[in-house]
């Protein structure tokens, strides 16, 4: 094992395109603050940074769509960005974004070294061009019919519609989304970095060397390795972007994907102008970078390599990515509006940034893809935050308050029991430490629990509610070591539950706060005064879940409609195939839900003729059944009988089927006579 002096942690640079929601913050922002503040807590050199990524063709496609400048987009973004993370008690220690100076002047910087140095080829390809725009297309701008599926609105980078990765030359019929001509073929050049030519030396560096990264890192590193490396395209013909550094670049900037890792660097350079250097360039730096899955490729393949062409930095120790988190099972996306934004949240559940910390890393997607639930997100705030940590240290200070005064009574002798108790605790530290260091944060999480557990059963065998009318002593034995395991789980959570920690180190008067002060049994000094119990989590009930539930079903609707299209339409039919469907007017005589069936109605109706019986599958659009007698309906009269539920169905009633599934009936606007034609 290596030594190191300090650790560096980068988190993502989020597009500063929208705000951020859960799958952000379970993903990448969690798990990478509660490592910055693990460390901090261990009294370790530590620098945690972070950042908007304020460049690339989403930005400028939305920029577009409002009217206004991509400056304006990442302005706005990054300020509720930003302030999203400070909300959650995301301890950066700079939050910058990559339009600022210093960045632009780093990677133009580094861009030039790596260009001084050989480090890129230059190649010709043939791109679409958008002749009325006098523009080259990015592969979002170019639209046509997808070749798997035959979705007329595929992406040149993708069909949104099957999911496949497509390039533009894929695209059948293609067009360009700037000006909705036909694109042509026109020659560009653009800078590459040959990926190939790092192949070997990235195959050793993490086939061999780091064997310990994820399964998930390391599996797909091997089969990007595998597949064999090639040149990668570090330029781009766009007018958002930072300029290319070099001769015959006009009209081309640096591609996204290789100034935003350098993000990471300009941010510390601006935050220490003066010592970046150390926490990018010295050996016994650690630099682990939090990422999501889809960043892996860039982080251990692309960024080393440009990093190693430089020839100045060191490379990543670890890369601990994570996999996605889905919602109510469905994968979270923006332009859906399928998420829990961050800042809606907080609107919502003002005060608990801890729940949602707690509940993202308890389901946290660190081996495979996870889902997010409301009635999870209920059961974990209900069932463990309030009914174990909540729960027992809000016993431990009331008892105390009332036997002691809210004073911390003295220890006596301690019986094997209690031996056995803090035997168990003492283990706390060591394994939540292995678990973070080896960034198992939910089995860390877990282990922190624990230690509430324990003192919920050291409680609850020892009764010292029972004792206090007998043995005061050994009630103020209890109490004192109650209230050590109540120090101890302020500590353990500060990496997990920030907020909740300080709350309990005021309650506790607590004025150490360090990882080694864990697993101590005296951080408490009989004679201390207390601060007033307050209750760290409260239950929520299910009439808030439940509107958090109709918000999103709520959403699923609205989608629905906005992309619903009419059918296409049937093949003709003559008239005389027409009038064998014999369709009629009459009037409801009774109306009633058919038992046991969520959605069929009987209705009784009068056909001019006689009456009949005919069933229909309205039930959820008609909640009081008996408003609709009297009505008229129209209903096909000849349709063959069919028996539903043993009832005889004699007939079909006619409705509409709105876009999001409402069924509406077909009425005449003005009373006819029954049994009428419609015709
Ligand atoms: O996937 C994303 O959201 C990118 N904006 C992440 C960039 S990470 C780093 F390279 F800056
Ligand atoms: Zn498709």
């Amino acid at each position: 094992m290596k030594s190191y002096k300090r650790t560096t942690i980068t988190s993502a640079l989020p597009y500063a395109n929208g705000p951020v929601h859960i799958g952000h913050l379970a993903g990448v922002y969690v798990p990478a603050d509660i490592y910055a503040r693990y460390l901090r807590l261990k009294n370790e050199e530590v620098l945690f940074i972070g950042g908007s990524d304020e460049h690339g063709v989403p930005i400028t496609i939305k920029a577009k769509k409002e009217g206004v400048s991509p400056q304006d987009i990442v302005d706005r973004y990054h300020g509720i960005i930003k302030k999203s993370f400070e909300d959650f008690g995301i301890t950066f220690d700079i939050y910058s974004r990559t339009t600022s100076k210093t960045h632009r002047e780093l990677a133009s910087e580094i861009f030039r070294t790596i260009d001084q140095k050989g480090g890129f080829i230059q190649q010709s390809s043939e791109q679409y061009f958008d002749e009325t725009a006098q523009q080259f297309l990015a592969d979002r701008y170019i639209t046509g019919k997808c070749p798997h599926c035959g979705n007329e609105n595929a992406y040149g980078d993708q069909c949104e519609a099957c999911g496949t990765s497509l390039s533009p030359t894929d695209l059948i019929h293609p067009k360009s989304a700037i000006s909705g001509s036909v694109p042509v073929m026109r020659e560009t050049r653009h800078w590459y970095l040959p990926l190939d030519q790092h192949e070997a030396w990235l195959r050793r560096w993490i086939l061999e060397d780091h064997k310990e990264w994820k399964p998930n890192v390391y599996g797909q590193c091997k089969s990007w390795l595998d597949m064999g490396l090639q040149p990668r395209a570090v330029s781009r013909d766009l007018d958002w972007g930072i300029p290319v550094p070099a001769e015959n670049a006009e009209g081309k900037v640096l591609y996204v994907w290789f100034d935003a890792p350098i993000g990471y660097i300009s941010n510390t350079k601006e935050l220490l102008p003066d010592s970046w250097e150390k926490w990018w360039k010295e050996e016994d730096t650690r630099l682990i970078h939090f990422i999501g899955k889809d960043n892996i490729v860039f982080h251990c393949i692309v960024f080393p390599a440009m990093l190693k062409a430089e020839g100045s930095y060191i490379l990543p120790e670890n890369v601990p990515a994570n996999e996605f988190l889905n919602l109510e099972g469905d994968k979270i996306s923006t332009s859906r509006n399928w998420a829990v934004w961050l800042h809606e949240y907080l609107e919502e559940f003002p005060g608990k940034q801890d729940v949602l910390r707690y509940v993202l890393t308890a389901n946290a997607p660190e081996t495979k893809d996870n889902d997010f639930t409301w009635k999870d997100f209920q059961a974990r705030n209900n069932n463990e935050l309030v009914a174990i940590y909540g729960n027992f240290v809000n016993r431990a200070l009331v008892l105390t308050q009332k036997y002691y005064d809210g004073v911390v009574p003295a220890c006596g002798e301690l019986t094997d029991y209690d031996l056995r108790t803090l035997e168990e605790f003492k283990h706390v530290k060591t394994d939540v430490e292995k678990l973070l260091d080896n960034y198992r944060f939910r089995d860390a999480q877990k282990e922190a629990m624990n230690l509430a557990r324990i003192g919920n059963k050291y409680l609850a065998d020892t009764e010292p509610w029972k004792l206090a009318k007998t043995d005061m002593t050994r009630v103020a034995t209890i109490m004192h070591l109650s209230l050590q395991i109540a120090a101890n789980l302020a500590i353990a959570f500060e990496p997990f539950l920030p907020f909740s920690s300080e709350k309990l180190r005021k309650m506790l008067n607590l004025n150490t706060f360090s990882w080694n002060d864990l697993g101590k049994t005296d951080l408490l000094p009989a004679g201390a005064k207390l601060g007033a119990p307050e209750l760290l989590f409260d239950k929520i009930e299910d009439q808030v879940i439940d509107a958090q539930i109709q918000k999103l079903m709520d959403t699923k609707k609205a989608n629905e409609v906005a992309t619903w299209k009419p059918a296409e339409i049937k093949p003709a039919v003559s008239f005389d195939d027409f009038l064998k469907t014999d369709i009629r007017v009459g009037t409801v005589l009774d109306c009633v839900k058919v038992p046991k069936s969520d959605k069929l109605l009987q209705f009784r109706i009068a056909d001019g003729i006689n009456e009949r019986t005919i069933l229909s599958g309205i039930a959820a659009y008609y909640p009081d059944p008996s408003a609709l007698i009297g009505t008229q309906v129209c209903f096909i009269a000849n349709f063959e009988p069919r028996k539903l539920r043993g009832i005889f169905s004699e007939g079909m009633i006619l409705s509409a089927e709105d876009a999001d599934g409402k069924l509406v009936l077909i009425q005449p606007s003005a009373t006819v006579t029954n049994g009428v034609e419609v015709k």
